[in-house]
């Protein structure tokens, strides 16, 4: 594995392999991995000669200080997880390199109805910042294919979008990966490390209330599954930010099905102060 820290040297040494005709993958990341990271890592290397990580804990995409400054970082165990796992080069930029002018730029990403629900609403500027910094490392990486998990579903959905409007939509193609589990049915995640004993044990009820929605989805109005979802969720001590239906393709809220539209469900929720979040299709 090849380290990169500087942009000019990933960017000189990629030039010389898309020039050779190599295929580029891309699994960008914040640390503190997982299997669920290396299931991409994993993906990339079928179908590409070159798989690019990143490891870069972006600040513009917290809207809570805490939450940054709290955020696990594990890169020794990260490097030799990645090694292990055969990426080709990891890029490890320190935030100057991504941010050269500052953190704080005015460019704003037309993302309209998809910033206004779910985590867009619940952590405000969040996905502006996962666009500033996706803008960045697209356009330094341009891989040929790039991957996502399906557990930050709105992520890809915004990403996808990011895609479009940086007119990459051709070149880029976005493949969405499934959400790894624990044994337990817990989404891996980053911040899992952070939940106490206690919590962590009750952290799968995040998924059991997906999986109620699942099981008991019928044609008609959907006020009650949700109730009921977070009522679930409340009782097993979880903060809910929310527990949601949606349309799987667009994100538009669903109150009523019809039976046949395909249907995604949603939800975030604390434990203290561990903010999770997991979803299931429908
Ligand atoms: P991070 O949370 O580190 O996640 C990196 C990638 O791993 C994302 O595409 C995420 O959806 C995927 N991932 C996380 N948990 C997963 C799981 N259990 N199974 C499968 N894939 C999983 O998401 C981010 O970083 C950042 O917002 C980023 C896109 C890197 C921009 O800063």
């Amino acid at each position: 594995m090849i380290f990169f820290k500087k942009v000019t040297d990933l960017q000189t040494y990629l030039g010389k392999k898309r020039e050779a005709g190599k295929k580029i993958g891309f699994a960008p990341t914040m640390g503190a991995l997982h299997q669920g990271h290396l299931s991409l890592i994993e993906s990339s290397r079928e179908n590409n000669s070159i798989t690019v990580c990143s490891i870069f804990v972006n600040p513009t995409q917290f809207n809570d200080p805490a939450d940054f400054e709290k955020y696990p970082i594990t890169i020794e165990k990260d490097i030799a997880m990645l090694e292990a796992a055969g990426t080709t080069i990891l890029f490890l930029p320190p935030v100057s390199e991504i941010y050269p002018s500052g953190v704080s730029g005015s460019q704003q990403y037309g993302l309209g109805y998809l910033e206004t629900i779910l985590e867009g609403k619940y952590r405000p500027g969040h996905f502006q910042g996962v666009c500033k910094v996706m803008d960045r490392l697209l356009s330094i990486v341009k891989p040929d294919n790039l991957y996502l998990g399906q557990k930050d579903y709105q992520q890809c959905m915004v990403i996808t979008k990011l895609v479009e409007l940086m007119g990459q939509k051709d070149t880029i193609r976005v493949n969405i990966c499934p959400t790894l589990r624990e044994d337990d049915g817990l989404a891996m995640s980053s911040r899992n490390m952070r939940l106490n004993k206690e919590d962590r044990a009750k952290a799968p009820a995040i998924y059991g209330a997906l999986n109620h929605i699942k099981k008991n989805l019928k044609p008609g109005n959907l006020q009650a599954l949700k109730t009921a979802a977070l009522a679930k969720l409340t009782t097993e001590g979880f903060k809910p930010d929310y527990i949601e239906i949606a349309d799987a393709d667009t994100l538009q809220i669903a109150s009523e099905w019809d039976g046949k539209q395909k249907l995604v469900a949603l939800a975030a929720a604390f434990l203290n102060e561990v903010r999770l979040i997991d979803n299931m299709v429908i």
